[in-house]
């Protein structure tokens, strides 16, 4: 008992030294800020809101003369554009009046030289120190050049594979998505924000941008306030409790009216409910676009953005050109501008930059520390764990390293597809083509053919977008014609013993300004695959895409099939250790594959209707009568190259009371011949309440290894923390009653088991 006390008061000691000394450097921090902003003009605030040459290109144009404006205190941050570019920018900072900082932002988005998958592949690892892996490693390397800030992550819940920005978030599922968040920012920022290796995130796109209407770019979203709290707010709610420095606000309006300037969404809801601490920037020139919205000239929208909780306008020249006037005219208050510049002032302070503003700018290291051999060994580790194995009859995966494989189709040679959207770099020198991965893993037993097969594309309309701005596109040099390019591929399969088919998309055709509204491989490739099944041969169809395909026809007729995403620079490495077995895949889907286009919206955690669908009786219940009722492949679904098998559910009780703890558990066992790890998933569902509730929402995984012949038992353990929800009134809580409750390999293969809840 003495022992347990003494222990109790060093906690407690501990803890209150703690927070004495967080009073204390907060307190520090506020002398200095409040010191600082004593000298600052008007002008020299409004400055510090202003982040010019968005993308660190804007230096050269006409016209353009950010190092005068920056000497002049009239620039806060910069987009960042390499070790030159930071170094010229920061020199010219240092000779402003008051030689404040700039920070320099830019979109690290899954990795930096070293590119990992693309942020949809990583969220299908299921692992969350893998994830926060990678924004470490991105965080070391950006840094080194400088980078202070990454507009990262984008933690947008997204059930529109239309939508090409799919691409850079977690999926479907809220739980998930905030346990991704999380990972990502403890990556970027670690624990000590001064540290010269850490990368200010910025949480994007507040809010709901996921939800624009038919997946079309920059749209608009509408929703209820129930869906917004329970199905798109939650991941980042997560990230303000993370700690996340800064917040993005996101393109489309909300209640009708832009995120950039509603004051519920960044002063209501993020600061005042969610008690943000740190601040927000716009998106790119989008207090310009609320000109277009019709809420008002750019002098109207910079005040309505700052007056909403905006602190720093990205691009668009309105607060920098307007405030001042606006303040004269008494439509903004000073108070409103010290507000946001001491929110931009303090984040500077606790990045270090007040203590060295060249912290972050570092050529010894920006020549040790990128695409070192580690960070490309973690590329190629993060990348096999993120490929989710589809198909696989007769077990023809995994291949034989012996004999001829062909190698076919026009993705199978590219490299600057396997980074995706959003390449950092834009260096293709070192990514490794499914072709060369292949060679590499094969060994010298077997022998590797390859011939292009068809064009990516040949519709003219798409053709235009394939050079995406945001990523490297192999440019086309081919001049065969597209018959030509057939003939040589049946040559080389006609040799083979097995054929990979790699297809799907070029890099351009995800990603910002990436929507498709349909999502079909292109007919091109189609044709091609079908003349490759022709031959009879089996045909390992490996994936190149951004987001979910409607892949029916293919997995009609492929004998197997591997979604390998955009999987970076060490892409061509990962797939073929999944292909030879070298690695038992083990990822798994984070988002439905849809039938085809006209299913979608299709998510695994839908409502019911009030006529539920029932296999076999399908008449008055089914939602189309011209599709299957369920996706191609659900959340949560991906093979292995062994079987998993579940034990029916044990639960400790099944009655519960108050602050009881429901222990559930499965025992899962290897069936298989070899190793594999199996993501086991948890399932709630709440079927009666004072709302209507998902069928089935995840609330909890855990992932194994099992050896072969090998069983566990995963034990989950639940509290009513897990039950809450928010209900027609907001209130976060959980009501009495039966739930529901399954795990499972994915979410349509589950046990099932019930409970019952009291208070
Ligand atoms: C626009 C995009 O929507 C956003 O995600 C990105 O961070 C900014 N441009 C800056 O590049």
């Amino acid at each position: 008992m003495k022992t347990l006390k003494i222990a109790l008061s060093i906690i407690i000691y501990t803890m209150t030294q703690g927070v004495y000394a967080q009073n204390a450097a907060d307190k520090k921090m506020n002398l200095f800020i409040d010191n600082l902003m004593r000298r600052m003009t008007l002008e020299e605030k409004i400055g510090q809101l202003n982040l010019d040459a968005g993308f660190g290109i804007a230096i050269d144009a006409p016209g353009q003369d950010i190092v005068g404006r920056i000497k002049l205190g009239l620039v806060g941050a910069t987009g960042a554009g390499g070790f030159t570019f930071i170094k010229q920018m920061q020199d010219a900072a240092m000779q402003s009046r008051l030689k404040i900082p700039l920070l320099f932002g830019r979109d690290v988005i899954h990795g930096y030289a070293t590119t990992f998958p693309i942020p949809l592949a990583l969220s299908c690892t299921w692992d969350m120190s893998l994830i926060e892996q990678s924004a470490r490693i991105a965080a070391t390397e950006a840094t080194a050049e400088g980078v202070s800030w990454t507009y990262s992550p984008m933690v947008d819940i997204a059930r529109d594979p239309r939508w090409g920005r799919i691409a850079e978030g977690a999926g479907e599922d809220p739980w998930l998505g905030a346990q991704v968040a999380k990972a990502m920012i403890k990556g970027y920022q670690g624990d000590d924000l001064s540290k010269p290796n850490t990368l200010l995130a910025c949480v994007k796109h507040f809010a709901l941008y996921g939800a624009v209407e038919g997946g079309r770019d920059y749209n608009t979203t509408d929703m209820s306030r129930v869906v917004m709290y329970n199905d798109y707010l939650p991941p980042y709610k997560a990230a303000s409790e993370a700690g996340a420095g800064s917040f993005m606000s996101s393109f489309n309006l909300i209640d009708r009216i832009p995120a950039t300037a509603n004051k519920w969404l960044l002063t209501d809801l993020l600061r005042n409910e969610w008690g943000f601490k740190g601040f927000v920037v716009t998106d790119y020139n989008s207090i310009t676009e609320i000109e277009n919205h019709g809420l008002g000239d750019l002098k109207e929208a910079s005040a309505m953005a700052l007056k909403a909780g905006t602190d720093m306008d990205m691009g668009a020249g309105g607060f920098i050109n307007t405030l001042k006037q606006s303040v004269s005219e008494g439509k903004v208050t000073q108070k409103e501008i010290n507000l946001a510049c001491r929110r931009v002032l303090e984040t500077k302070y606790k990045i270090g930059l007040f203590n060295d503003p060249y912290l972050r700018l570092d050529e010894k290291r920006l020549k040790t520390d990128l695409l070192t051999k580690e960070n490309l060994n973690a590329a190629r580790d993060i990348a096999r764990h993120s490929l989710v194995l589809l198909k696989n009859d007769k077990n023809v995966l995994p291949l034989k390293k012996t004999g001829t494989i062909a190698v076919i189709g026009p993705l199978a040679n590219t490299k600057g597809d396997l980074l995706g959207t959003w390449t950092s770099t834009r260096e293709t020198g070192n990514v490794v083509s499914v072709l060369q991965g292949i060679k590499n893993v094969a060994g010298s037993a077997a022998t590797v053919e390859y011939a292009k097969g068809a064009y990516v594309t040949e519709d003219d309309s798409l053709k235009k977008y394939m050079d995406g701005p945001l990523a490297v596109n192999e440019t086309e040099t081919e001049t065969r014609s597209p018959d030509a390019l057939l003939e040589e591929a049946l040559q080389t399969a006609g040799n083979a013993n097995v054929i990979v088919a790699v297809l799907g998309e070029v890099a351009g055709m995800s990603g910002e300004a990436g929507s498709r509204s349909l999502i079909d491989i292109p007919d091109s490739q189609r044709n091609l695959l079908k003349a490759l099944v022709k031959t009879g041969k089996p045909v390992v169809l490996v994936l190149i895409n951004g987001r979910p395909l409607a892949l029916s026809q293919e997995n009609e007729i492929a004998t197997a099939m591997l979604e390998a995403w955009a999987p970076g620079v060490e892409g061509g490495n990962a797939i073929a250790d999944v292909l030879f077995g070298d690695y038992n895949p083990s990822a798994k889907l984070t988002t439905s594959f849809p039938r085809n286009v006209g299913q979608i919206p299709i998510y695994y955690n839908h409502l019911n209707t009030g006529r539920p669908y029932v296999e076999g009786k399908e008449r008055f219940v089914t939602s189309y009568i011209d599709v299957p009722n369920c996706p191609l492949f659900p959340f949560g679904y991906g093979l292995s190259y062994t079987k998993f098998e579940y034990s029916a559910i044990t639960l400790n009780k099944k009655e519960l009371k108050g602050d009881d703890i429901l222990s559930a558990s499965v025992t899962v066992t290897n069936t298989g011949k070899v190793a594999g790890e199996e993501v086991v998933q948890l399932y709630l569902n709440d079927p009666v309440a004072s709302i209507s509730r998902p069928v089935k929402e995840l609330k909890g995984y855990q992932k194994i290894l099992l050896q072969p012949g090998e069983s566990k038992v995963v034990q989950f353990n639940i509290s009513t923390e897990l039950l809450k929800f928010y209900n027609s009134k907001l209130e976060y809580d959980w009501e009495p009653g039966e739930f529901n409750f399954f795990i499972g390999t994915s979410s349509a293969e589950v046990k099932a088991a019930r409970f019952t809840w009291n208070k």
